[in-house]
């Protein structure tokens, strides 16, 4: 693979791909641009080498057609912002773009026309495409539309881990037809992925939690050779406890994984710890009917929400011990207080630990979330900006974006 940093790219023209899939509300207000502010110091970087920057990006699955509640231009306004640039959204009008403006186009990439207008930007400008998945192309990692992409630049570059996983045409296709890079915040994804996956520091502890069973099997099996302890939580655990005869209640689990929860209790029976106790309630989260049990007590009417406060007390303290963390999914149902008690205390515990005693490393959309809740995201040795791309990287997995830039 080959890095930006050591690439000839004074004065070109470069396309980044980048992965700004931030949440958005029913307004288009972006809830968060923790993304977004990831990617800016590998603009400064293009600037400052005279590089005219084109940026490009997916957001949502809008499936190849037009819809305008997934367009860029609220992920273009903010970072106009952070550039401390003028945001200008392109017309055909415009012959040309003042230098302190970051231009968002909305020309149809596949007409041919937009390199012509393109061509009237300035080294100063930043140009960001309308989303890519508007075209049927980019889920198709069609070779026609990676051209079009690739004829308005010169030179290419991947600094979007998070979307990685996806063989799509600005991901995949475009590497065929650029002289293709992997950006900055790529590179610091992979050397600290690397980092706990070939060369952990022990004890090496992994805490997973969240719902699916099918999107983690793989990264826990891959991870578990190499962690001297599992500490599950959420919807993971819930399917273990069930899987050996423990009664959850009414706490949803999908049946079609348990296989998997078996499998994995089975290589790893000596290094995973589930819950001994959680916080419960009814279906419809009444007060009244909140409660912090044992495990084996949970009764048919309840629901487990939250890993208990003897767990708690004994993830911490594993946890403090660990030379390296990896934690990926919640505890419990956090967005919801107080079942948020679990997942806040286990990510003060991280944060404290790491950036010194050990290396921690966190990834996932609602893990990121919490962990800044609890304001511990600058302890953190690394925040990873993948979802599924980070599960698929620990799992062991050939990632395409990556296998294109090799
Ligand atoms: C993500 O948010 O994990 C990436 O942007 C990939 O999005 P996708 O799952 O819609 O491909």
């Amino acid at each position: 693979m080959k890095f930006l940093n050591s690439a000839s790219i004074k004065n070109k023209t470069v396309l980044v791909r980048i992965d700004v899939n931030e949440p958005l509300d029913a307004h288009q207000h972006l809830i968060d641009d923790f993304r977004i502010q990831a990617i800016l110091p590998t603009v400064k970087f293009l600037h400052k080498n005279g590089c005219k920057v084109i940026l490009c990006s997916h957001l949502g699955r809008p499936d190849g057609s037009w819809d305008k509640t997934l367009s860029l231009k609220p992920i273009a306004e903010r970072l106009a912002t952070l550039l401390e640039l003028k945001f200008t959204q392109s017309a055909k009008s415009v012959t040309s773009f003042p230098a302190d403006h970051l231009v968002f186009f909305t020309g149809n990439i596949e007409d041919g026309q937009t390199k012509l207008a393109l061509d009237k930007v300035s080294c100063k400008n930043v140009v960001v495409l309308e989303n890519l998945r508007f075209y049927k192309g980019e889920d198709e990692n069609s070779p026609f539309f990676a051209k079009r992409l690739a004829e308005l630049a010169d030179v290419y570059v991947n600094d979007a881990f998070a979307v990685s996983h996806r063989a799509s045409a600005s991901v995949s296709a475009i590497t065929k037809y650029l002289p293709s890079y992997a950006g900055p915040l790529l590179e610091k994804e992979i050397r600290n992925l690397d980092r706990v996956l070939k060369n952990p520091a022990h004890p090496f502890v992994v805490m997973m939690g969240g719902i699916k069973m099918a999107d983690k099997a793989k990264t826990l099996q891959n991870l578990g050779k190499q962690a001297d302890i599992v500490l599950l939580g959420g919807g993971l655990a819930n399917l273990i406890l069930k899987s050996t005869g423990v009664n959850i209640g009414k706490s949803l689990v999908d049946l079609n994984e348990e296989a998997l929860a078996k499998q994995l209790l089975q290589n790893y029976k000596d290094k995973i710890i589930l819950p001994k106790d959680a916080v419960v309630a009814n279906k419809k989260m009444t007060p009244a009917s909140i409660r912090a049990t044992p495990i084996y007590d949970v009764k048919d009417h309840e629901v487990i929400l939250d890993i208990g406060p003897q767990t708690i007390l004994e993830y911490a303290r594993i946890l403090k011990t660990a030379k390296t963390i990896v934690w990926n999914g919640p505890m419990g149902h956090f967005e919801v207080k107080p079942f948020h008690t679990g997942t806040m205390a286990l990510a003060r515990i991280i944060g404290a630990v790491s950036s010194g005693r050990a290396f921690g490393v966190v990834g996932g959309g609602e893990t990121a979330t919490a962990i800044r809740q609890a304001h511990q995201a600058s302890y953190i040795d690394h925040l990873s900006t993948g979802g599924g791309a980070m599960l698929e990287y620990l799992a062991g997995n050939k990632l395409p974006g990556l296998v294109a830039l090799g």
